[in-house]
């Protein structure tokens, strides 16, 4: 199989509420599915049905290879119609998955601290990201330092998938019922000062609001950023131009570019945030 393109059907193994509009889904895909760098996309639809019509694009929580299966895991939010519809699918459903979609993110295996940020269901290409550090970068002195936000202890998502990737998980609470009293970008602030620019490397997904503030801390601590932007998208493959964003071009000049091709990583400067 190509490794950079396929179109497959998987079937549904679980699909089950975690906590709220929270749910995580397992489908099994009988074909030798190659495993997708973490940043990249799949887009998800229900075969044979057209409606809705077009795909969604979810990242990849978890991927396991079995014998001749491959199982993975995408951990979404009901948004809309889409991803409703998707919350009530059983077991033996078949999905079209198309991939892999996007660039992926950078890996730096010299890094001294890679540091990762997740609020909502951005912990999941977060989560993706921390497995591939742990099991393919062998550097003793990297530190694997994850800051975790939710809004409440209920909320909290992918805690122990994370502690068995990281050196440590910074949870905070909009409520104070868990771990750090605010938003995840102060428990971040907190720390930012202690981490040197030349030896870090911070990645981070969640709600545009958060991006945008730690664009703004970053802003005296001049570490490397990329994100992974959630932008909603029609086609996935750059025909629609439905997932545009403005970021900035040479000197003063500002361009549209698509999220799904030239993204969905970013880096976290280059995207003019509103
Ligand atoms: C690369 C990538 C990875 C992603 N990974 C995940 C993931 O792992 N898990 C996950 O849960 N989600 C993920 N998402 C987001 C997910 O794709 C969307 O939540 C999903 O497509 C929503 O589809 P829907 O039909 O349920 O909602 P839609 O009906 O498409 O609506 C979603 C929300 O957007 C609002 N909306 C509608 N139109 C517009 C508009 N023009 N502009 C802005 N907002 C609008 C709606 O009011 C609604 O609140 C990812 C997105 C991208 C791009
Ligand atoms: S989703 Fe169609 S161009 Fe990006």
């Amino acid at each position: 199989m190509n490794r950079n393109k396929f179109f497959i059907d998987g079937k549904i193994a679980v699909n089950r509420r975690l906590i709220n509009e929270h749910y995580l889904m397992t489908v099994v895909i009988s074909d030798n599915f190659p495993k997708p760098l973490p940043g990249q996309f799949i887009m998800v639809r229900l075969k044979g049905r057209h409606e809705p019509f077009l795909s969604r694009p979810f990242s990849v929580y978890q991927y396991n290879h079995q014998d001749d299966k491959v199982f993975i895991q995408i951990l979404y939010r009901i948004a809309g119609k889409g991803t409703r519809i998707l919350s009530e699918l059983k077991r033996g459903v078949i999905l079209e998955i198309s991939g892999f979609h996007g660039h992926p993110f950078d890996i730096l295996p010299h890094a001294s601290n890679v540091i990762l940020i997740a609020g909502g269901v951005g912990v999941s290409p977060i989560s993706y990201l921390a497995s591939h550090y742990k099991d393919n970068i062998h550097n003793t002195d990297m530190r694997l330092s994850c800051y975790l936000g939710a809004k409440s202890a209920k909320h909290l998502l992918g805690v122990e998938t994370l502690e068995m990737s990281c050196s440590s998980v910074e949870i905070s609470t909009d409520d104070g019922s868990s771990g750090y009293h605010g938003m995840v970008t102060e428990s971040f602030a907190c720390n930012v000062a202690a981490y040197r620019p030349d030896q870090s490397f911070i990645y981070a997904c969640g709600p545009a609001s958060m991006l945008k503030r730690i664009s703004e801390i970053l802003c005296d601590y001049p570490i490397p950023c990329q994100v992974l932007l959630e932008q909603r998208m029609a086609c996935g493959f750059g025909a629609c131009l439905g997932c545009t964003v403005e970021v900035n071009g040479a000197g003063e000049m500002k361009r549209y570019v698509r999220v799904c091709t030239e993204g969905p990583v970013f880096n976290i400067h280059d995207v003019i945030w509103e």
